[in-house]
């Protein structure tokens, strides 16, 4: 789920590839309640932030970015954006940690321990914490008090955003969440085969015309996976490495996840220009993975298949021992601190997905209604947490509906970002969510960017960039300009260029090059 945690059941929705590091002060909040809703219990604990104040002029805005799943330093890096518009708009930045992520920790190691601890991870809670902290850090810096709070997120930091925005509509002043998909739940109108269905989607647009063959390239991985002479060869194709054997047909399962989680993984992080901060990706990492494809012969040997499915988990995974279970082979660095996301998974965020098979996929069937989606996930649930008291009620499947929903009919100063290709962009906002489609006279926009991967509107600006990546950049700039200041007429988006391949191919990272040479 996790960068130190190679292989997992499902993606997580963080990606973990930097530019620059951006420059910043840590500091530690004021302390706040462990449980902000009841009176049980009276701890408190401090959360950790970044912040930056060089650029920032009084009436100039708060650029915030509500930390999600990950240590902090994760964010910071990856949304180079913030760091590029802060001079621009005479804004401080603060990034602020999750609860139970990093170094905020209620009860440190002990936090995860016991369902009377890691109890209290939740988004509201989280949110809470961001909504007492942000007062405060105008207050001690002596930011002006009217300075508005902007509110930039991706993923589930970009969802956090917007259910911020409902929940403390007068101290967000404006969200910008990208690839948050807000709706992917029970209701929401996702379908379950959304996330494959995506990634079968980006493997087609970058190249590979014909992706049946990966799902014949799992079946191979299976077939072989039945006894001890086709593990043999697994073994010897993956370069498995010996503390994770493939023993039996369920260590064969989880090779088989590792290479969904690779696949799935490239088409998140497919960005034009190569990444490389903990795992190093050449630019547009799908097409590498197609041009396998392209080259594999005619009629593939069950051998040869897996060969390719080793070849292409590669690109992600580019370790030379194959290992299916960081926490025994890795080095995780707090193997603890893995587990809250998939925690929040058997609680309350209860995203529906699953991959299904062809046509919708070219994944092996891991259900194929709610039912067994349900089924599946609560399995999973009690695998890893009934030891520490998890019992099927804890999973509460509306949660989000109950807590947030998706209704923007009440609500203004919102923009939503989605791509084409990015898996999670299935679960964004459409036109059927209540308030999306009238939404620009509230300011409520929603831009779905053709052949974009996960928040890559958020990223550092590349010269690689495409120019639809350029033009929704330079449309957010003029849209927070209205925001920050009343005097000037509300903006009207207007379509965004069609998706084409930059002819560039020395790629380099843009510092404060508003707006981009945009054509
Ligand atoms: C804020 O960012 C700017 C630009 O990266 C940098 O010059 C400055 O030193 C940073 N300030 C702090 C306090 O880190
Ligand atoms: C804020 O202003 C007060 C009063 O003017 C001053 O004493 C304090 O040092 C300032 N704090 C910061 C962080 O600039
Ligand atoms: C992919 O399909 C298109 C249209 O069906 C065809 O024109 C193109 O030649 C195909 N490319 C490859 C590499 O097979
Ligand atoms: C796609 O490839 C598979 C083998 O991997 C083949 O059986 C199938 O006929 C191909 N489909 C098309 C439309 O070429
Ligand atoms: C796998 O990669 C190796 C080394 O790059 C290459 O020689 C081989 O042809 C590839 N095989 C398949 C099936 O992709
Ligand atoms: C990768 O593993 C193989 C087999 O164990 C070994 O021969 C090779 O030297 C290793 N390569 C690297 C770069 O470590
Ligand atoms: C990229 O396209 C522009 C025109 O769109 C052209 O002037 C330039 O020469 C092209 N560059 C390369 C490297 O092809």
């Amino acid at each position: 789920m996790f960068w130190w945690k190679q292989i997992l059941i499902e993606i997580n929705l963080i990606v973990l590839i930097a530019a620059k590091y951006p420059e910043y002060n840590e500091g530690y909040s004021l302390s706040v309640p462990v449980d902000h809703f009841a009176y049980t219990i009276s701890d408190t604990f401090k959360i950790r932030y970044f912040y930056n104040l060089t650029f920032y002029k009084p009436n100039g805005p708060i650029f915030f970015y509500p930390g999600n799943e990950g240590s902090l330093e994760v964010f910071a890096e990856n949304t180079g954006i913030i760091w590029d518009l802060a001079p621009k708009f005479n804004a401080a930045v603060i990034f602020i940690e999750h609860r139970y992520w990093g170094k905020s920790l209620p009860y440190s190691d002990e936090s995860f321990t016991a369902l009377s601890r890691i109890g209290h991870m939740t988004s509201i809670q989280t949110i809470a914490d961001f909504a007492i902290i942000l007062p405060w850090f105008k207050q001690i810096y002596n930011i002006s008090q009217d300075s508005k709070i902007i509110a930039i997120g991706g993923s589930y930091g970009g969802m956090l955003a917007a259910w911020m925005k409902l929940k403390y509509p007068t101290l967000i002043h404006g969200v910008w969440a990208s690839s948050a998909p807000v709706v992917w739940f029970n209701g929401g109108g996702t379908p379950l085969g959304g996330y494959g269905s995506r990634v079968q989607k980006a493997f087609k647009f970058f190249g590979c015309n014909n992706s049946t063959i990966l799902f014949d390239g799992f079946n191979a991985i299976s077939n072989l996976g039945k006894d001890d002479q086709g593990r043999q060869k697994l073994t010897n194709i993956f370069n498995i490495n010996p503390k994770t054997p493939l023993n039996s047909e369920n260590d064969v399962k989880k090779l088989l996840t590792f290479v969904q989680t690779a696949i799935e993984n490239l088409a998140m992080t497919n960005y034009p220009y190569p990444t490389s901060f903990l795992t190093s990706l050449p630019a547009w990492p799908v097409k590498v993975a197609c041009s396998f494809i392209l080259q594999s012969p005619a009629n593939p040997s069950t051998e040869e298949l897996a060969t390719l499915m080793k070849n292409i988990s590669k690109i992600y995974f580019a370790t030379n021992l194959t290992c299916l279970d960081a926490m025994i082979c890795g080095n995780p660095e707090n193997p603890k601190l893995a587990d809250v996301w998939d925690f929040q998974k058997c609680t309350e965020i209860i995203i529906e997905l699953c991959p299904m098979g062809p046509p919708n996929d070219f994944f092996p069937m891991l259900c194929n209604d709610r039912e067994s989606f349900l089924k599946t996930r609560k399995q999973f649930c009690s695998n890893n947490y009934k030891h520490i008291g998890w019992t099927d009620n804890l999973m509460r499947e509306n949660a989000i509906q109950e807590t947030y929903g998706w209704d923007f009919t009440q609500t203004s100063n919102i923009i939503f970002t989605d791509g084409t290709i990015d898996p999670w962009g299935a679960g964004g906002v459409t036109n059927n969510t209540p308030g999306i489609m009238d939404g620009q006279k509230r300011q409520i926009f929603n831009f779905i960017i053709e052949g974009s991967a996960h928040h890559l509107d958020l990223r550092q600006p590349s010269s690689c960039d495409p120019e639809n990546i350029k033009n929704i950049r330079y449309q957010i700039v003029q849209i927070l300009k209205t925001w920050i200041d009343p005097s000037l007429p509300p903006y009207s988006s207007t379509a965004l260029p069609p998706f084409a391949f930059p002819n560039v191919t020395d790629c380099e990272y843009l510092y404060n090059q508003y707006p981009w040479n945009q054509k």
